[in-house]
């Protein structure tokens, strides 16, 4: 899978700017404010609809304009050309196209261009909030295993209603009965997804960190599953209803799940530095992109957004080895052409392009 072609209209500085010849390895380089960014945010809503940079489609339409738009070709790992489109307008509305045709899913457009994102936000796979390790873990899991997403559409329905009778006290104890048992199933067979999904994540993570920062300490990637693991869900359930019915929602299990990365027993947000913080969601990343690439074999592209700021010159360089040794396509940005154009093998299949005032020249 591998973005051949990109049409960019209308979004931020970029009025109108074709790439072509894209490579494997793609880097955009060129001053502040140039357009790099916002490159990768125009890939970014073609594979997922939505830009990285907020929700909002006024912040990422060309100021005075009604709509943005991208269009792309992916060639797949078949051979066969795949077209995709979307369109953002001022109003709200949203259009997505594959092969030429409307679709209403953007897990459609998931499917042909499953993306890897490390920018500033990134971050926040260690210091932000549960919900973006959650959706980490999701994604990956959602990539390998097929019954993983209606499992998860079915437990949000039946957490959904279990709340709502615990919420309004409207439920008798024979519905929330039921609609606890069918919880506890669909709960424990997540659960039992994200840890089989966890179980070759883990591995692949530390091997990744073993090289990109070999005198780390003891690393650990711990799964926090959301409720006492010595309990089934539906113990775990049974225990916590009585405060479950006083608080008005259900306390434990997989929405409550995390992950945890840890050295030397503390948490990593606690004791790296930014740099170190940036080496270890690259592993991350990398990891999923993997295993994503053993298991389903299916590639992820990387959007990787100014990766010299905060890495040295020789971490820099083992991050850039790490992708080129995934064989994933990456669009990378930087500001100093020459920080990262020496650093990929000769075999890499390396293409440079120059953004000037949302203008693109290839080099
Ligand atoms: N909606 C918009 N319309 C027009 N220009 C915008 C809009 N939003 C941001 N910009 C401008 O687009 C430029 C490119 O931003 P960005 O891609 O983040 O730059 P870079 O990553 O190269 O530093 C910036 O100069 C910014 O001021
Ligand atoms: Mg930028």
């Amino acid at each position: 899978m591998a973005l051949e072609q990109l049409n960019i209209h209308h979004i931020r500085n970029l009025r109108s700017v074709s790439l072509r010849d894209i490579g494997r390895i793609n880097v955009c380089f060129g001053e502040n404010g140039s357009g790099k960014t916002s490159i990768l945010e125009a890939i970014h809503l073609l594979g997922m609809a939505r830009s990285f940079r907020g929700t909002s489609a006024k912040t990422l339409i060309t100021h005075g304009e009604n709509d943005c738009v991208v269009q792309g070709a992916v060639r797949a790992k078949s051979g066969a050309r795949v077209t995709l489109g979307v369109q953002r307008r001022l109003d709200g509305e949203v259009t997505l196209r594959v092969q030429g045709q409307s679709v209403r899913a953007v897990s459609q457009l998931v499917d042909q261009l499953p993306l890897q994102v490390v920018n500033a936000e990134s971050f926040a796979l260690l210091t932000g909030t549960p919900a973006a390790r959650r959706q980490y873990l999701n994604w990956g899991v959602f990539h390998v295993e097929h019954r993983f997403f209606p499992e998860w559409q079915r437990f949000q329905r039946c957490i959904k209603q279990r709340n709502s009778g615990l919420r309004r006290d409207k439920l008798g104890d024979r519905e929330i009965t039921a609609w606890t048992r069918e919880l506890a199933q669909s709960g424990q067979q997540l659960n039992l997804f994200r840890q089989a999904y966890f179980s070759e994540l883990a591995p692949r993570f530390r091997a990744i960190l073993d090289r990109l920062l070999p005198h780390l300490g003891e690393l650990e990637l711990r799964l926090r599953q959301g409720w006492d693991r010595r309990l089934t869900y539906e113990e775990a359930l049974e225990a916590t209803l009585a405060s479950d019915r006083e608080k008005g929602f259900t306390q434990v299990g997989p929405q409550r799940a995390d992950l945890k990365v840890m050295i030397d027993g503390r948490a990593a947000e606690d004791v790296l530095s930014r740099g170190q913080q940036k080496l270890v969601v690259c592993g991350l990343k990398l990891a999923q992109g993997q295993l994503m690439q053993e298991t389903a074999a299916r590639q992820c592209t990387y959007l990787v957004d100014d990766l010299p700021s905060e890495l040295d010159a020789q971490h820099c360089q083992r991050v850039c080895e790490e992708l080129d040794a995934l064989g994933a396509q990456v669009f990378i940005t930087c500001v100093e052409q020459g920080s990262l154009a020496n650093r990929w093998s000769g075999k890499a299949d390396l293409a440079m392009f120059h953004v000037e005032h949302g203008e693109v020249g290839a080099q």
